[in-house]
């Protein structure tokens, strides 16, 4: 579907989905990343319904997602008037930041506006704030003339929604639920996420597709790692930091280059089908002489960007197929892969039948 921000098509649905945020509805809606499930930011009853739609619970915080008003000059965008009904003390460096990768997947957490609700970060005093590239999201925000809570479109601990059809499938239930659709998300994994909260260093929350380096190369500000000089229990509360998340159903697993056996080693009941991704540098299996096992090999991209862009959409798909194990080879070192890499081990914690019963987010 069309996201050229000038179709009449687009404004029509927005018209519709602006009215249905400001009556106290929820509106899915696409960005670059991944698709947010949304409602208005300074409406807590809505705020309420995003958390109980979702099964999250109500002290993990939201993302306040803003949009710069709708000027054909990008680099005049004023960021501080854009961050200013919600944060405070914004930094030489957050401004740095906001020129150099917003409209983008880039979010920032800073100290948080006195009228910022108390429901959007679940009692603490920072916010976490993130301008979407996605032009339907933009308009929408634009159009509400307020800021936006999207936490991905799924149920807690699940697999993020990446599709239109992603996020009917996970809200099937939910009958009603508004549905923006804005095809399928380009980046494919969640925001890279800065702490600038603590008036000091900027710290790395989340790896995402936006990589300290890209940072440094770009702005000249380094980036530190949670735990590099700063104690863990001073960190704000980040629930996609939990163990588990992003989980599909099957149990999923990571390989070493050429160990696709030992991997199965973990499953002494021995399964009989098994899907195991190869990358597309490679040629085939090496390794599929296993007599009781039935592997089936699925290409996933060597490069990092491609990954990042189709990893949900092949983790559901993947479940969707009634396979007894997944197996996806383990990515190689470099920052470029962190945010995949983050996102794969969660989901093998998080994976199996069982997953509902330690999720986060
Ligand atoms: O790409 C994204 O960021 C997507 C799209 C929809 O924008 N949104 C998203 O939202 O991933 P969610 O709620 O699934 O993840 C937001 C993360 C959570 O891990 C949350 O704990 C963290 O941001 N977060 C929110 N406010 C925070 C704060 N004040 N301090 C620290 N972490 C915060
Ligand atoms: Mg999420």
């Amino acid at each position: 579907m069309s996201t050229d921000s000038t179709s009449p098509q687009l404004h029509a649905v927005t018209d519709e989905a602006v009215q249905t945020l400001r009556d106290g509805g929820l509106v899915a809606f696409p960005t670059e990343t991944v698709y947010g499930l949304g409602a208005d930011a300074r409406n807590a009853q809505a705020i309420g319904k995003v958390f109980a739609t979702k099964g999250r619970p109500s002290n993990h915080p939201l993302i306040v997602h803003v949009a710069a008003p709708d000027i054909f000059d990008q680099a005049s965008i004023d960021w501080v008037a854009v961050v200013a009904p919600w944060a405070r003390d914004i930094s030489e460096d957050a401004i740095k930041l906001m020129n150099a990768f917003w409209p983008g997947p880039l979010t920032l957490i800073f100290k948080k506006d006195r009228s910022v609700l108390s429901e959007i970060t679940g009692g603490q005093d920072t916010v976490a704030i993130r301008a979407p590239a996605h032009p339907m999201a933009q308009e929408l925000i634009r159009k509400l003339k307020s800021g936006i809570v999207g936490p991905s479109a799924n149920r807690f601990g699940k697999v993020s929604p990446t599709s239109a059809a992603d996020v009917r499938s996970e809200f099937a239930g939910e009958l009603g639920l508004m549905i923006l659709d804005g095809g399928d998300c380009r980046v494919g994994i969640e925001s890279t996420i800065i702490d600038l909260s603590s008036g000091d260093h900027p710290v790395l929350l989340r790896p995402g597709i936006i990589t300290p380096k890209d940072i440094y190369a770009k702005t000249g500000i380094t980036v530190h790692l949670p735990g590099q000089e700063v104690k863990a229990n001073e960190l704000p509360r980040v629930s996609g930091s939990l163990k588990a998340h992003y989980a599909p159903t099957t149990p999923l697993r990571l390989y070493s280059p050429g160990r696709v056996l030992d991997a199965l080693s973990e499953f002494p009941d021995t399964k009989t089908r098994v899907a195991v991704a190869v990358w597309d540098s490679e040629s085939a299996l090496s390794e599929d002489g296993h007599p009781s096992v039935h592997f089936e090999e699925v290409v996933v991209p060597s490069d990092s960007t491609a990954f990042a862009t189709r990893l949900y959409r092949t983790l559901r798909d993947l479940d969707e197929q009634g396979w007894d194990l997944i197996l996806i080879p383990e990515p190689p070192s470099g920052q470029e892969w962190d945010g995949v890499r983050d996102r794969l081990q969660r989901a093998c914690f998080g994976s199996g039948p069982s997953s509902s019963n330690h999720a986060s987010n």
